[in-house]
């Protein structure tokens, strides 16, 4: 069997657009095994930086649940980011990531695929990746706010490390039947990844809605809604320009959420 090729920032960038640079000074660095690419960029690393790990001891996820990262089959990657002040719509910025990656997943040949809020990557109900976002706390004059944007796909989870994984998911081989270049695939996610940041400062929120509209995975579907030991249900109607989602409640009143757990209903 032909040995996987290990994740290396040459063999990204072969796959980058003509001219095309994360920014003009940034980094890639990849690494074996890491605790965790957000962590390891929260500490080092400068503006623009892309870290790269093929196995994380420590991958965190949103609400403080862990990110299985098993070594050399998925995606663990992280993006330093630095505005000069802080964005207007940072609130939406997750959802931007979100959108972003597939994009770059239907470069690939992936269908059928979505956006699950606030930023999971869903194929047919199931997960695919999802995105942390931390901020930075730094004194910098230079910048206002800094962020570490991690991103994780499954690629090729294994069965074994799937089990342990507490709701329904699915990889990226598995879908689409062949050995997915995670080299391409990385390339394409940072170059989309990038374009939306660079525009980032001066964002159109009606162009945001209407993409998020046609990748939107929960749009009209019946949900439940967990948030702080409350539960509710009822149907999606979309996201406002805040990036909360909108949910008609079953009392036929709309409520909006900033944070809460959305589970499809069967
Ligand atoms: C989620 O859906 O809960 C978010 C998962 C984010 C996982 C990625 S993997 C790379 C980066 N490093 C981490 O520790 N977490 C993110």
């Amino acid at each position: 069997m032909k040995a996987k090729k290990s994740l290396s920032a040459s063999h990204i960038t072969q796959y980058f657009s003509p001219n095309f640079q994360v920014s003009s000074q940034a980094k890639i660095h990849c690494f074996a095994c890491l605790d965790s690419t957000n962590t390891w960029l929260k500490d080092n690393g400068e503006c623009g930086d892309v870290c790269i790990a093929e196995q994380q001891t420590a991958g965190r996820g949103r609400r403080g649940k862990q990110w299985l990262s098993p070594n050399v089959e998925n995606i663990y990657c992280s993006v330093k980011w630095c505005f000069k002040s802080v964005p207007a719509h940072l609130s939406l910025l997750s959802l931007v990531v979100g959108l972003s990656i597939v994009k770059a997943l239907e470069k690939i040949g992936l269908t059928e695929h979505g956006v699950k809020w606030p930023n999971d990557i869903f194929w047919h109900q199931q997960k695919m990746g999802g995105v942390l976002i931390e901020a930075i706390s730094s004194s910098s004059k230079k910048y206002e706010q800094q962020v570490v944007i991690g991103f994780g796909l499954n690629v090729n989870m294994p069965e074994s490390a799937g089990k342990l994984i507490d709701q329904p998911w699915v990889s990226l081989n598995n879908v689409l039947g062949v050995t997915v270049n995670r080299h391409q695939l990385l390339a394409y996610v940072l170059e989309s990844l990038t374009q939306e940041l660079r525009n980032f400062e001066a964002f159109n929120i009606q162009q945001f809605q209407h993409d998020w509209q046609c990748w939107d995975v929960l749009k009209g579907k019946e949900v439940r809604v967990l948030q702080e030991q409350q539960e509710g249900s009822g149907i999606v109607e979309g996201i406002d320009g805040q990036g909360r989602i909108a949910i008609k409640l079953i009392s036929g009143e709309v409520k909006y959420y900033t944070s809460a757990e959305i589970r499809l209903k069967k």
